[in-house]
């Protein structure tokens, strides 16, 4: 490929959509690995800085995926079907698709719950509850943005560390509490600024805005959760029965 010197076009954004052309003509696929920043650099006939900024522009955008150490690969495409029957997590639902989930941790604290936090996790208003913002990832490439509120008086020791991978995992494996049923609504909506830089997308791309409330068996929620998943990344399954 010709890149155009002239163009008003930055160089970065030429091989970039160049890349992103490959793969959606298929003639990079998922999982292939891409050929270095150096490799890149001599077959474009650019520097290695222009190559890094092009990378790191797909890597945000979730056509590419870097694993340290390894490379950089082409990144599935494909949409994920989330089947609602069942309080499953992040991580279950991700690894349950063959893919690796991680989480970048936003904010983690203690804070004091406002009203709307207490009547929904049914505490007194200014009980102490855990405020974790994460980043969920799939495969390195952000699926999802949730805040979670949980009862500090329920919820114990919670570290920074466990919220990184999974809250359901410590809740039930490490306080042996076992989650009932949840109640949930999903609402379209569109990514503000700061939303559609924690997901490396356009700003005011679609998104669904998710809440979860999720109970224990004495009807003690033990999880308030606002989520916010890619719209182009996600679609949700749901199982009708007859006499439901
Ligand atoms: C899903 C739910 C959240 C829940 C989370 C737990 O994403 N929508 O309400 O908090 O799973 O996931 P994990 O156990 O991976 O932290």
């Amino acid at each position: 490929m010709m890149i155009n010197k002239n163009s008003p076009l930055p160089i970065y954004y030429q091989i970039e959509e160049h890349i992103k052309d490959l793969i959606d003509r298929k003639q990079l696929k998922p999982g292939d690995c891409l050929p270095s920043e150096r490799e890149f650099a001599e077959q474009y006939q650019v520097s290695r800085m222009t190559i890094r900024q092009a990378i790191t522009n797909l890597v945000n955008s979730g056509y590419v995926y870097r694993i340290k150490g390894k490379g950089t690969f082409v990144a599935d495409q494909n949409v994920i079907e989330l089947k609602l029957h069942g309080i499953t997590s992040f991580t279950e639902n991700i690894q349950a698709l063959g893919m690796t989930p991680s989480s970048k941790i936003i904010e983690f604290r203690s804070s004091l719950a406002d009203k709307s936090v207490a009547t929904k996790l049914k505490i007194n208003e200014n009980e102490s509850v855990y405020e974790i913002q994460r980043i969920r990832l799939a495969n390195q490439i952000p699926m999802a943005l949730e805040t979670s509120f949980l009862s500090m008086n329920i919820v114990k020791n919670l570290s920074k560390e466990t919220a990184a991978h999974s809250l359901y995992e410590y809740i039930q494996k490490a306080l042996g509490l076992s989650l009932k049923y949840s109640t949930q609504t999903i609402e379209a909506s569109a990514a503000n600024k700061i939303e559609s830089e924690l997901l490396g997308i356009k700003k005011g791309s679609p998104i669904l805005l998710m809440e979860r409330i999720t109970f224990l068996s004495d009807d003690q929620p033990i999880e308030f959760t606002k989520s916010i998943y890619r719209g182009d990344r996600y679609k949700f399954v749901v199982k009708i029965d007859q006499d439901s």
